[in-house]
């Protein structure tokens, strides 16, 4: 290889390396890539599936809030906002929403793309005026952004966990406010 052609190389090597990641809404074309990638990341198909049937269901799905992060426009992160309902003791159902899942592919995990996700997806969320956010997840991560355990407004799962890795964020001053009950999630988190 001459100079030059070495030069261009390392040039794009580099360029490779500092491209920035874009975080965007998922568009069709990505549908598969987000199947392999939620494949990867979980070591398992049944996260992949889910978000099949989830986009598949109008009545939960907003385009909006399937995020993708990509690099050199191959997508390394994604993350999926869908809509739940929390009933109250009078049989009441509340709109919120769900955080689940997200996966960053291992290679690039650790390194913020999964909380950059994260913060785009709730301010979008908030853009269109959803009040509140819910998660499984780890206690010591979602806390970062601003979550704190459901219990605190009286909000609980509908399965056995414990009560720190269940959590909820308010998008909007108060968007919790006299909310309380049990979480119903979509049936296709069941489908799998
Ligand atoms: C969870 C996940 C999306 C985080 O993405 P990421 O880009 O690595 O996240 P960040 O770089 O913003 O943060 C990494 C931190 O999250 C922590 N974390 C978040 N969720 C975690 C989980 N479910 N288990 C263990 N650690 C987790 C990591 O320990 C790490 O902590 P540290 O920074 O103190 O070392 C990624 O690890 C992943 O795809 N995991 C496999 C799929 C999964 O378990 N998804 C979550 C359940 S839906």
């Amino acid at each position: 290889m001459n100079q030059e052609i070495l030069l261009k190389e390392i040039n794009r090597k580099k360029n490779n390396m500092t491209e920035e990641v874009i975080y965007r809404q998922e568009t069709q074309d990505d549908f598969q890539e987000v199947f392999e990638l939620n494949n990867k990341a979980f070591g398992q198909d049944n996260e992949a599936k889910i978000v099949s049937a989830l986009r598949d269901n109008p009545n939960v799905f907003i385009p909006e809030l399937s995020i993708v992060a990509t690099k050199n426009k191959k997508i390394i992160g994604h993350i999926l906002f869908t809509k739940i309902n929390i009933q109250d003791d009078n049989k009441n159902f509340h709109e919120s929403l769900g955080l689940a899942p997200m996966a960053v592919l291992p290679e690039f995990q650790k390194s913020g793309i999964g909380g950059k996700l994260i913060r785009y997806g709730l301010e979008t969320a908030k853009q269109l005026d959803y009040q509140s956010v819910i998660v499984l997840g780890h206690e010591h991560y979602y806390p970062k952004f601003g979550f704190e355990p459901a219990e605190k407004w009286n909000i609980k799962a509908p399965f056995d966990v414990p009560s720190n890795v269940f959590m909820a964020i308010e998008l909007v001053k108060y968007g919790l406010k006299n909310i309380s009950g049990t979480v119903i999630y979509p049936k296709e988190f069941e489908t799998v």
